[in-house]
């Protein structure tokens, strides 16, 4: 088993209760050799991260999130056909069409609405259905609201996404109707019973090869058998823009020094590959690690000589006081990944990397895959709707 920790982000205390329902599904790690787009996929997640709240950005494709990332096999329609769908905490609508296209069946209806996204989660135009999603065989969520994007690529092992940020981040979808939200997944599965309470654990299993490694999503609570150590738990910030998202108020340390001072706002991005931080604490972090450097023309990660690496330290990231520790090869890509992203020999490459001097305000850090890859994350309990005493409806 891999040494794991807690972090959970909730807004009431009370929000793990009864967890014992919970469901869990495998995940897949997906890279095929797409590694080389690493960064180039988190400067366009970054891109898209933004869009959401400033005017004239730039719309990427989807295409162009061509990397390592983990899929959920999802069940759509009745019965079901199963999708590969990437699991994003930075986005909240769930669209399929990217590469296998939606089969519809009897249980697929039309909501007459036209789609127009462009969010972290992707662009992409289509229309809206209500459907079956089975999270698991047998357990079912009816009438819910998904996309079928016609105008989207999506890279190869990829045929959507299935959202689990926060309900506000579907506003926009309808041109028409642009104050309109759509319950997600989360919460038409906590209002038809099927889950205890509205929290997503993930856990990623940190990657040792190029391809196909294993996490595990648990719908409605914590699998804490894969959990060591006791869960740390912070509120969701209250800092806009971070409170968007999956977002945290942390500090950090790298050895003795302040990585990221007490405190700041930043987010949890399931879909995003790196751990970013502002340029001035990035600064601090290659400062102390002799020869370090950006590397930002081939892997786009920091190289690191490998007589540098015994001399590292660990990074200490605070959470409500309470550290969770991120040792050294942790902060570092496996070798034969390094090799694929096109690192030269006698380099270590660390995932941690800079995002700018003011990415968007409040956001001055993202915690991605390779952080949740050490740490079993747990999402907020957002958006608790209460939930009715009437039976589901059935299609
Ligand atoms: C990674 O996978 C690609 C194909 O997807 C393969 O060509 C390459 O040799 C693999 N690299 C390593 C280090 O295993
Ligand atoms: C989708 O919206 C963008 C602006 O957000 C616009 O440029 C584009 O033309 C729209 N696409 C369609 C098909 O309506
Ligand atoms: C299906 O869900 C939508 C909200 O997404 C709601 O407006 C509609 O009333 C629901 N339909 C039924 C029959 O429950
Ligand atoms: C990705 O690679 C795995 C392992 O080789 C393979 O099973 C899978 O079909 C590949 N997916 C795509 C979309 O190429
Ligand atoms: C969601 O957006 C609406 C409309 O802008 C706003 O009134 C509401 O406070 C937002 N909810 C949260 C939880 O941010
Ligand atoms: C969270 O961080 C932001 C800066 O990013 C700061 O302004 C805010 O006061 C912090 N909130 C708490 C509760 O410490
Ligand atoms: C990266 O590429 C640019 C343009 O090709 C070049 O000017 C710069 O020196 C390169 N940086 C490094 C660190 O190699």
């Amino acid at each position: 088993m891999h040494r794991c920790l807690a972090i959970s982000i909730v807004v009431a205390a009370a929000c793990l209760s009864g967890a014992h329902a919970a469901i869990s599904v495998g995940l897949t790690r997906t890279q095929n050799g797409s590694l080389k787009n690493v960064a180039k996929a988190d400067q366009a997640r970054r891109a898209l991260l933004s869009r959401a709240n400033s005017e004239g950005a730039t719309s990427l494709p989807i295409a162009q999130l061509g990397y390592a990332a983990y899929t959920a096999s999802i069940g759509i329609g009745n019965p079901p056909t199963y999708y590969n769908l990437l699991v994003d905490s930075g986005s909240s609508n769930t669209w399929i069409g990217g590469n296998k296209p939606y089969v519809k069946t009897s249980t697929s209806v039309p909501t007459g609405e036209a789609v127009n996204v462009s969010n972290a989660g992707g662009a992409f135009v289509g229309s809206e259905y209500y459907d079956e999603v089975a999270l698991a065989p047998g357990l079912i969520i009816r009438n819910q609201s998904i996309a079928d994007a016609t105008g989207a690529m999506a890279p190869p092992g990829v045929d959507g996404i299935i959202g689990f940020g926060p309900v506000n981040l579907t506003l926009q979808t309808f041109e028409n109707n642009p104050m309109q939200t759509i319950p997600t997944v989360m919460n038409n599965a906590y209002a038809q019973k099927i889950i205890p309470e509205q929290v997503l654990g993930v856990y990623f299993a940190p990657a040792t090869s190029n391809y196909s490694m294993n996490g595990q999503l648990t719908f409605g609570g914590v699998d804490e058998s894969l959990c060591v150590g006791p869960i740390h738990w912070t509120p969701v910030t209250t800092t806009k823009f971070a409170d968007l998202y999956w977002g945290v108020n942390i500090s950090a340390s790298y050895g003795r020094k302040t990585l990221i001072p007490a405190t700041h706002s930043g987010i949890i991005d399931t879909s995003s590959t790196l751990t970013g931080v502002l340029d001035a604490w990035y600064e601090t972090y290659i400062k102390a690690i002799p020869g370090s450097f950006f590397d930002a023309n081939v892997t786009g990660l920091t190289a690191i000589p490998e007589s540098s690496v015994k001399h590292m330290h660990m990074i200490a990231i605070f959470v409500e006081g309470q550290p969770l520790l991120w040792d050294v090869e942790a902060q570092l890509a496996p070798k034969s990944l390094a090799t694929e992203l096109g690192g030269e020999s006698g380099f270590r490459y660390s995932y941690i990397v800079p995002i700018g001097t003011a990415f968007l305000p409040g956001i001055d850090f993202i915690l991605g895959m390779s952080f949740i890859e050490r740490f079993y994350t747990v999402s907020p309990c957002f958006d608790l709707m209460p939930r009715s005493d009437v039976e589901p409806f059935w299609l």
